[in-house]
């Protein structure tokens, strides 16, 4: 069955693979992303009875309702959301200042919610619905350098895991899909951000950071056109996982996550269960 998709971020990376996999797959697309003209472009050749280009900024909450009614008047319905759009803010906690944490913020976890809220309405009209959130192995582990970052990313798995059981007594699933290094402009400087207030204490770790990002930049060994069909077979899977980890590299950071909180469980279990009343 042909399905109707509304990804955000598509003009590039995972969200351009993922839109141009579900085009391949038969399915429709609501291609949304910041700028409209990229996006024309980008899917020049393919009809708007099978793809519908719409400027989009997450961070833009007036703009997300319109953007979803577009998508419901052109195509009738919303079968699968894809929750892409995103980038890192990178950088040690001290060195990123209020209104670059809020930014990362607003596009990585506001806009994600504000998506959400607008789909779900036509979702559980319809009893039937996918959402895929993609998050990262930074909403796993937190890692230095990582902390706004992973702490959005963080949010989202939370976030995720409590919509799921609110809304699948309406037919709806979710699924976190937690990528980890792929080769995308991720780390590129179009799309990474890194902390702009240095301080002499952090300047030696700073410098080992960026240099550390700027090495992965294009080596990474993830492939966004495989994860965009993988991404499709998900959306389509009867029994899609809760979350679902993208990479090699991924799979080792949830099983090493795995193994510490059972170990570090089983080190504290009699003090932990000490704190309750007798
Ligand atoms: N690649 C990785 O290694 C990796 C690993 C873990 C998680 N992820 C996650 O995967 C998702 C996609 O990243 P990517 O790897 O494909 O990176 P990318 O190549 O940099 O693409 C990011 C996409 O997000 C869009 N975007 C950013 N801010 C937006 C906003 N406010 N509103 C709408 N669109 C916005 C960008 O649009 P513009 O073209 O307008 O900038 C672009 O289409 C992100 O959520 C990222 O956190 C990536």
């Amino acid at each position: 069955m042909s399905r109707i998709w509304f990804i955000t971020g598509s003009s590039r990376g995972i969200g351009y693979e993922a839109a141009r996999a579900a085009l391949a797959a038969g399915d429709r697309v609501a291609a949304t992303g910041r700028d409209l003209s990229a996006l024309q472009q980008r899917f020049a050749g393919t009809g708007t009875d099978r793809l519908l280009p719409l400027a989009l900024d997450v961070a833009d909450s007036a703009a997300v309702q319109a953007a979803v009614d577009a998508t419901l008047a052109h195509f009738g319905r919303i079968d699968v959301l894809l929750n892409n759009a995103g980038y890192g803010q990178l950088g040690l906690f001290e060195e990123i200042g209020a209104e670059a944490t809020q930014r990362q913020f607003a596009t990585n976890v506001f806009g994600l919610f504000d998506v959400t809220r607008a789909v779900l309405p036509a979702m559980r009209r319809q009893r039937s619905g996918r959402i895929l959130n993609i998050t990262s192995v930074g909403g796993i582990i937190g890692v230095a350098g990582g902390g706004i970052y992973c702490a959005g990313k963080f949010a989202v798995e939370g976030f995720s895991e409590a919509l799921a059981a609110e809304v699948e007594p309406f037919g709806i699933r979710v699924t976190i899909v937690g990528p980890g290094y792929f080769r995308t402009d991720f780390l590129d400087a179009s799309s990474i951000r890194h902390g702009e207030h240095a301080i002499a204490d952090y300047a030696e770790a700073s410098r080992q950071l960026r240099n550390f990002f700027d090495g992965r930049n294009r080596q990474q060994a993830g492939d966004p056109a495989k994860l965009g069909r993988v991404l499709v077979e998900l959306a389509h899977h009867p029994a899609a996982p809760l979350r679902f980890s993208a990479g090699s590299d991924a799979v080792e950071v949830v099983r090493g996550k795995i193994a510490r909180l059972a170990w570090e469980t089983d080190a504290f279990e009699a003090l932990s269960r000490s704190t309750d009343f007798a």
